[in-house]
Parts: C-alpha cells; sequence; structure tokens
C-alpha cells in the first residue's frame, strides 16, 4: 500500500547494545520524538555477555509505541522505518516457533576463544582475512552460531533440519517486525553481514568454505540485501503495519552515514560502550597492515559499494559505567567529568581497560585490564581522569593506524555517540591526537543514519547531496597541548599497554 501524502516522518530503530530506542527524524532531519528502554545485561562468567532476544524484541514494540504516542503521530505519518543495531551480536531462534533457542551473544562475549585457537590451528587467525576483511576473533558472529550449534541440546539437529535461523540484530527486528514465524522476512544487509566472519566482502555473498570451517549450514543464514531498499512491510499485528522497512545499517556504519561521510577519505568515531573509528575508503576494500578491520560503509540499491576501514576498541564508555557499577566511586555516568576535574591530571596513573582483551590495532585476546602508575598519592579523582584518558588514548592509537594504511592526514575528526557531551574528554582528544574535533549539531547521528537510508530508499529524500547539506558543525575543539607533553603521555600509554598483554594463563 503506498503511503498517504501526509506521511512526513521517518521512524528509525536503533537496537543498541545497553538500550532500544525508536526515533521520528522530520524532513529537515530533526528529531521529533522518541523512546528508549534498557534491556538487562546477562553476564553469568566472566567474559560471557548475553541479552534476552524476546525481551530485545518487546523493548522495540514499546518504544515504537512511546515515540509515535510522544509526538501523537499514527503510522500514516511514517513513510518508511530505518533499523540500525549493535552488530556481531548472535542469535539463534526455531523459525516455527519464533523463540530462540539461547540468548543472545553478544559482541563483547569471549567464550568462544577455544573455538578461535581451534580454527587458528590450521592457517592463523589472518586465515580468512583476505575473503572477509577480519582476522579471527571472539568479536565476530561466526564463532557464537557456532558455540550455540555446540553446545544447546539439539541445537545442530534442528539446524540441519533447516528449522534454525540465525541473525544479528536487525535481522532479529525485521524478521519479527513483518511477521515473524508468519511470513517475517528473514535478511540482513551487506554492512552486518560484513560482521559475521562468513561474508566475503567481494561478491557479498556468504562464503561455503568458511561456513563448513565453521560448521554452521547455509540455511540458517539471512538473505544479504543492500542497506538501502524495500525489505518487506510491518506486519498487521505491528502499530506500524504496512509501513516499509526500507533501511537497514550496523551501527556505526549508520552513524558514519548520519555524518555524512559518503566519501572516500571522510571519517567518524562514535563514542559508545566502545569506540568506533570508520574511515571511507571509496570503492574498493582495503586491506589494513595496521590492525584495521576492512568493512563494508554501506551499499545503495544497486548502485556501487563503499567500503571502509574500522578501527573497533571495545571498551570505552563501558569503563565509565564500570566505574559506577562496581566501583561505586560515581553515581552516574556523566558525574565522571567532575570526579575528573576535581585534580589537575592523572597523577601518573593510566588505565587501560583491556577487559574484552585488545580489539584493534593489537587484536590481543590474552589482553587484560591494568591500572598502572600508582603512588599513594592517586586518588579516585585520578582513577576517573585515567579512565576518561583511556578513551582518548585508544582513538589515537586506531587513528594513527588508519594514517598510515590509507597514507591520508585526517585534518579534523568528526565525533559523535553518548560521550561528546563530555567536554573534558573532547579537549584532551584534541590535544592527544593534535587536531581539532568537530561534534555536528544533530548529535544523534546513528538514528539518522538509518533513517536517512530508508529515506533515500523511499523517495523522502532525493539524494546523498541533499543530505549532505544538512551536516552541520555544532561545536568544535582545538588541540592546546604542547606537542612534547603529548609525546610524553602517548609513550607513557604505550608503556601501559605492553604491562597488559600475555595475561591470560
Ligand atoms: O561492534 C559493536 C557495535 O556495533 C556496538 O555498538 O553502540 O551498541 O555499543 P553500541
Amino acid at each position: 500500500e503506498a503511503q498517504t501524502p501526509e506521511a512526513r516522518y521517518i521512524l528509525a530503530i536503533d537496537q543498541g547494545t545497553t538500550s532500544s530506542r525508536a526515533m521520528i527524524f522530520d524532513h529537515s532531519g530533526d528529531v521529533v520524538s522518541a523512546g528508549q528502554r534498557e534491556h538487562r545485561q546477562i553476564l553469568p562468567r566472566a567474559g560471557w555477555v548475553e541479552h534476552d532476544p524476546m525481551e530485545i524484541w518487546g523493548n522495540v514494540r514499546e518504544v515504537i509505541g512511546l515515540a509515535l504516542a510522544k509526538a501523537d503521530l499514527t503510522r500514516h505519518d511514517i513513510c518508511a522505518v530505518g533499523i540500525t543495531n549493535q552488530r556481531e551480536t548472535a542469535i539463534v531462534w526455531d523459525k516455527n516457533t519464533g523463540k530462540p533457542v539461547y540468548n543472545a551473544i553478544v559482541w563483547q562475549d569471549t567464550r568462544t576463544q577455544s573455538i578461535i585457537d581451534r580454527l587458528a590451528e590450521d592457517g592463523g587467525l589472518d586465515r580468512f582475512i583476505e575473503a572477509t576483511g577480519l582476522p579471527l576473533s571472539t568479536y565476530f558472529s561466526a564463532t557464537k552460531i557456532a558455540w550455540i550449534l555446540e553446545n544447546v541440546e539439539g541445537a545442530r539437529e534442528r539446524a540441519e533440519n533447516g528449522d534454525l535461523l540465525f541473525g544479528t540484530p536487525d535481522t532479529w527486528v525485521l524478521w519479527n517486525l513483518t511477521g515473524g514465524r508468519r511470513g517475517g522476512v528473514h535478511a540482513t544487509d551487506v554492512t552486518n553481514a560484513s560482521r559475521t566472519l562468513l561474508l566475503d566482502l567481494h561478491t557479498l555473498q556468504w562464503r561455503d568454505d568458511i561456513l563448513e570451517a565453521f560448521d554452521i549450514p547455509r540455511t540458517m543464514l539471512p538473505e544479504v540485501r543492500s542497506s538501502a531498499e524495500i525489505y518487506g512491510h510491518a506486519s498487521s499485528s505491528s502499530l506500524l503495519r504496512e509501513t516499509p522497512i526500507a533501511g537497514i545499517l550496523g551501527d556505526q556504519q549508520a552513524a558514519t552515514f548520519g555524518q555524512a561521510a559518503f566519501s572516500a577519505g571522510e571519517a567518524k568515531n562514535t563514542y559508545g560502550t566502545g569506540n568506533f573509528l570508520i574511515v571511507n575508503t571509496g570503492t574498493e576494500p582495503v586491506r589494513s597492515t595496521h590492525g584495521l578491520l576492512t568493512t563494508i560503509a554501506y551499499k545503495l540499491g544497486d548502485a556501487e559499494t563503499h567500503y571502509a576501514l574500522e578501527g573497533s576498541i571495545a571498551v570505552t564508555g563501558s569503563l565509565v559505567q564500570w566505574l559506577r557499577d562496581n566501583l561505586g566511586i560515581i553515581g552516574s555516568a556523566p558525574e565522571v567529568e567532575s570526579l575528573a576535574l576535581s585534580v589537575d591530571d592523572n597523577g601518573g596513573a593510566y588505565f587501560v581497560p583491556a577487559f574484552s582483551g585488545l580489539f584493534a590495532p593489537h587484536w590481543r585476546p590474552d589482553a587484560r585490564g591494568a591500572l598502572v602508575g600508582l603512588t599513594r598519592f592517586v586518588n579516585k579523582g585520578h582513577i576517573a581522569r585515567a579512565a576518561l584518558e583511556s578513551i582518548a588514548y585508544q582513538t589515537r592509537e586506531v587513528l594513527d593506524a588508519a594514517t598510515a594504511d590509507t597514507e591520508a592526514t585526517l585534518t579534523e575528526l568528526k565525533v559523535d555517540g553518548g560521550a561528546t557531551e563530555n567536554s573534558t574528554l573532547l579537549q584532551f582528544q584534541a590535544d592527544i591526537l593534535g587536531i581539532p574535533v568537530v561534534r555536528p549539531n544533530i548529535g544523534e547521528t546513528t538514528a539518522l543514519g538509518a533513517a536517512y537510508a530508508a529515506g533515500l530508499a523511499t523517495g523522502f529524500w532525493s539524494d546523498l547531496d541533499e543530505l549532505r547539506s544538512k551536516w552541520q558543525e555544532g561545536r568544535r575543539w582545538e588541540p592546546t597541548m604542547a606537542p612534547e607533553e603529548r609525546d610524553r603521555l602517548n609513550r607513557n600509554w604505550n608503556k601501559a599497554v605492553k604491562r597488559t598483554l600475555d595475561w591470560v594463563d
């Protein structure tokens, strides 16, 4: 059914690591309303991180209702829906019942290290890097699916029978929103597919040889589609019934798109539970020699695929949550800024939050967190400061890697995400990089990117130039630190990182 002419909005669903949100955007790209619900972080053992997929789907339904109600809108006002999501997280469910066979295994989860070790025996960690752009790591979906098939009773047999489906959270939301076991669409987009360790980046098809190595039946996998096209329509049981779902991008790619970084050389850095630097490299995949991932930036319908290099950092914002929940030295995440400002500097302390090992550019699963440089002088203010600074140092590491890989020098860094509300952090970031840091006036780049994709697919927005013209600078932080001081601090950070390696016995 065609949408009515008064469909003046796009609704974006952002299924993230800690919460699910729905945001409604108008034609100028402004947020007119939003709904948000957190879900439980299920931590059964050290290194294990799970979510309940049914809880997530319930929350998604709820936030759609909240966002519509807040702005007093109905489905008739919504032209199309875009989906963005935490990437890599693996959900396996029964297509006949719609019930997951196990909790979602989250991207941060490291339980599958033994599967990685086993596979690396034959060909090393870079065994599939040529095809997929990724090293073997617990981070990506493939070992998580393999773990479920190996460890959940009866799962392998049901999978071999064709009863089980796999999806990252975009696929789970799309399948449910389009009717679930009554005809739900089982698809994903190229950006999410590129994070599974199963996709050939060049052909955009699942690789049979890799599926075989992980022992994953191909029938479980969703169809790979572009990032902007109509995948299906919301089912009759949804508040959005008959509305087209027309855009899907993994959250980091969505933020890149929302920052209008459409062309080669453009980049963004998102500060979330982790940090993710993405540099668009244009229409050819570039192989990193400095520890970055090769990934897909976006593909609009039948147009050419755009690729990117990515520096993924596992723990940044979640370190602040850890200070709150595990140490109790702050009552809420924003309080970290005032605690950090209670001291003049880090007092010599460096905090390397290698809680899930170290991701880019090190890729060292054997690393564990360390707080070093301690003296009797160090207090909780210094620890808060060291935690904030660790976000900036880790970003410097991945930016250096991107500069080395692309031989291009970024003259400024576009940033977004929750922690970019923290001006102390962004000033330190500019200082430690030696280039300005720029935040756009629309901070909600992740949801906006998904909305842009859905809006392009349905003619709500006309082209990339129109979207580019919406990007406006909100605030800028200029570097003020002396280069010698910057070098000294970066040197100390590098020493601290060395202390975290080889920790797991
Ligand atoms: O790769 C993981 C990333 O997609 C998670 O992002 O914002 O949900 O923590 P976020």
